[in-house]
């Protein structure tokens, strides 16, 4: 996020526009917690994770009298365009007030879940899947000295994007997907089969979006028909929302904050600013938040089983 706003802020002095930064998203709208914001203001900060601008997710905003209330505040203050950095909910949100009071917004998808139509990669993603590589290979250090099961359940929602790109990276056994149903009876003859061929120790992943309930309660089903490992659980949890970005994500959120600004100044509105086989596109908003944003890679899937033979 904090390379994203860097260069939201940095194109549109070098442009000559003002900039005022919202503190704490919609929240901010309607507590009027702007930040007037120069070159200045955005040093230092390429290499942060999270983002100085704070975030909040905001109820009241996504009533008429909020939106209303917000989009005043903004009128007050001078703004006449709104860069929305986020997710879906961030998207629906600057959707509703564009479409109601007609205000010029462009999207950035900023989600470390890459859940979001119209663009290949979400800003964040790249980076919560180096940190979930790094805590696989720690775990995967102990799992092998000790010959022991790891469930390891990481973060996405609805999506298994995080699950089957570190599955992949991290050389995992398994890998459990929202968006694949796996039979807890398939993954234990998996199992069963590492076995036979002398593998003392395995690791699986398991999107938190897994149909199967999570990985305690996987790790309870499968040790209760299969007890060839001593079983054990990691939750990744909220450190995969933090940390210094990648180099991946420094870059991506430097195009996507360049061109938004750019998009703006060319009277864009109501689009989704997206790296689509790595060239930058905008998609309308009404199909980036009405289309299926599956993206898991056909490839991939089928190579979790046979690279982990
Ligand atoms: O959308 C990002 C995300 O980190 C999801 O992966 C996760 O399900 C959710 O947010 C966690 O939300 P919170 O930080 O409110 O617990």
């Amino acid at each position: 996020m904090n390379a994203c706003i860097r260069a939201v802020v940095r194109t549109a002095v070098f442009m000559g526009l003002e900039v005022v930064g919202i503190r704490k998203g919609y929240q901010g709208m309607l507590d009027s917690d702007f930040w007037d914001m120069d070159a200045r203001s955005v040093g230092n900060i390429i290499h942060l994770g999270g983002t100085i601008l704070k975030t909040a997710r905001c109820l009241e905003f996504q009533t008429a009298e909020g939106t209303e209330k917000a989009f005043k505040n903004l009128k007050a203050k001078g703004i006449d365009g709104l860069i929305a950095i986020g997710g879906d909910g961030t998207a629906r949100g600057a959707e509703r007030l564009s479409l109601r009071f007609d205000i010029p917004v462009l999207c950035i998808p900023g989600t470390i879940d890459n859940d979001l139509y119209g663009s290949d990669f979400t800003l964040g993603f790249d980076t919560a899947t180096n940190t979930v590589i790094d805590a696989i290979d720690k775990i995967r250090d102990t799992a092998a000295s000790h010959n022991r099961l790891f469930f390891v359940e990481v973060m996405g929602r609805d999506s298994g994007c995080i699950a089957l790109r570190t599955g992949i990276a991290g050389g995992a056994e398994a890998v459990l997907l929202p968006e694949r149903e796996t039979a807890i009876d398939d993954l234990i003859t998996k199992l069963t089969i590492d076995a036979k061929n002398k593998k003392t120790s395995s690791i699986v992943i398991v999107a938190e979006g897994d149909k199967n309930g999570g990985a305690y309660e996987l790790a309870k089903r499968v040790t209760e028909k299969f007890d060839f490992y001593d079983v054990k659980v990691s939750i990744l949890g909220h450190l995969q929302r933090g940390g210094s970005p990648s180099s991946f994500d420094r870059v991506l959120a430097g195009r996507l904050g360049f061109a938004a600004v750019k998009g703006l100044i060319a009277g864009n509105s109501r689009q989704m600013v997206g790296l689509r086989g790595n060239v930058i596109r905008m998609t309308p908003l009404e199909e980036a938040l009405n289309f299926n944003a599956f993206k898991l890679e056909d490839d991939l899937m089928e190579m979790v089983s046979i690279l982990s033979i």
